[in-house]
């Protein structure tokens, strides 16, 4: 299908755009009050990541209600520990957690390695938003880095200092590697699927990639990362590994077309580390919360920093659900409506 809109694709190739793309991590969430409304229309979360034609209603929502210049689909990055053997639970307010969780090494030996039909769910409803978006925007799809799940598969949530995840692959390193390879494997043909079902680019969340050291992070993550990439010749891959700014060069050196930054990356030190790749990012999510001239200022300050071209505006992590949509509206608009004729770096 022919794409009306497809400046994300052509940004991420590191072809020219005539206006820089741009749409928000957890876009598709609680900031809208139509997204409250048919979650609380079902039990919960969960059900709604496993109603296709529902996750297809709230994927779209923000292109429709916002205008963002792509769709994210509806799911979660713990579908794959779940198609694994280890389901989650999602606490409203509090977030996940994993009743049962790697706590030895034969744990891991029990652990299935999934299958595109086990997230059967999410797969469909890439089918439909495919269909319903009609061509309006590209679809990005997505999945958690090996890392950052195999730190809510030993930790059973979220923490502090990750010590039982670093434990693990301190003291064990050949049993974290087994993990690390059953869930890269996992990965590898859930992202297929997506593919197959309609993804036009495919997102790597490595939320935790922050708590490690460089030497740690090229052991235990930028291999895995390696191989998910690899297996992708032919879709944009974007890696975002939250609070890594010392690992920007290495995850540019991998096969992958966009390196995802946050508020603790400067832009133009990010452009030196990556060269011709495609930056995205990289808005502290917290400057929604100020007034429409001082997002104004920071998204102008923003673009400047990074130059019109190879680059994907967004947040530096994902909106907080106390945001104004209007607020989101406004940055969304301000990043579109922005000149880039104007820019010495263009
Ligand atoms: O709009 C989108 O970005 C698509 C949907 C999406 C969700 N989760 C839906 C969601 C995506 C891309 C994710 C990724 C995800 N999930 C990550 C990586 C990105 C990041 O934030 O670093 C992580 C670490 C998770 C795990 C997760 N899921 C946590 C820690 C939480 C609780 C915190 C929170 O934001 O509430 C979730 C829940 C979750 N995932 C919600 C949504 C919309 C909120 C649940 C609700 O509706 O109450």
């Amino acid at each position: 299908m022919m794409l009306k809109n497809d400046l994300l694709l052509r940004a991420a190739r590191g072809e020219k755009t005539e206006r820089i793309p741009v749409w928000l991590m957890r876009q598709a969430g609680r900031i809208l009050p139509e997204y409250r409304a048919v979650r609380a229309s079902l039990s919960g979360f969960k059900e709604l990541v496993e109603t296709p034609e529902r996750a297809a209603e709230v994927t779209l929502q923000p292109v429709d209600i916002l205008g963002v210049d792509a769709a994210i689909i509806f799911s979660d990055i713990l579908v794959v520990s779940e198609g694994m053997g280890l389901p989650y639970e999602m606490e409203e307010k509090k977030g996940p957690y994993f009743p049962k969780t790697i706590d030895q090494v034969q744990d891991i030996d029990r652990l299935r390695t999934g299958k595109a039909e086990d997230f059967h769910y999410t797969l469909d409803a890439i089918r439909i938003t495919r269909k319903e978006l009609n061509g309006r925007v590209p679809l990005i799809g997505f999945a958690g880095a090996p890392f950052t799940l195999l730190c809510y598969m030993v930790e059973g949530g979220g923490s502090k200092t990750f010590s039982k995840s670093k434990k693990l692959l301190f003291t064990e390193p050949e049993a974290a590697g087994k993990l690390l390879q059953k869930i890269t494997d996992t990965t590898i043909a859930y992202l297929r699927g997506q593919v197959e079902a309609g993804a036009d680019l495919l997102q790597v969340f490595d939320s935790w990639a922050g708590i490690l050291s460089p030497q740690a992070y090229e052991k235990f993550s930028i291999p895995f990362l390696r191989q998910i990439c690899e297996a992708f010749p032919d879709v944009p891959v974007t890696l975002f590994a939250k609070g890594a700014f010392y690992a920007r060069k290495s995850l540019a050196a991998l096969p992958c077309q966009v390196i995802g930054t946050d508020w603790n990356m400067p832009p133009e030190e990010s452009r030196l580390l990556v060269g011709e790749k495609t930056l995205q990012g990289n808005l502290d999510p917290c400057v929604l919360y100020g007034s429409a001239k001082f997002i104004t200022e920071e998204t102008h300050a923003m673009i400047r920093a990074f130059g019109a071209q190879r680059y994907i505006a967004n947040l530096g992590h994902g909106v907080y659900p106390d945001t104004d949509p209007m607020k989101v509206r406004h940055f969304v608009e301000t990043v579109q409506q922005f000149d880039i004729s104007t820019l010495q770096n263009r």
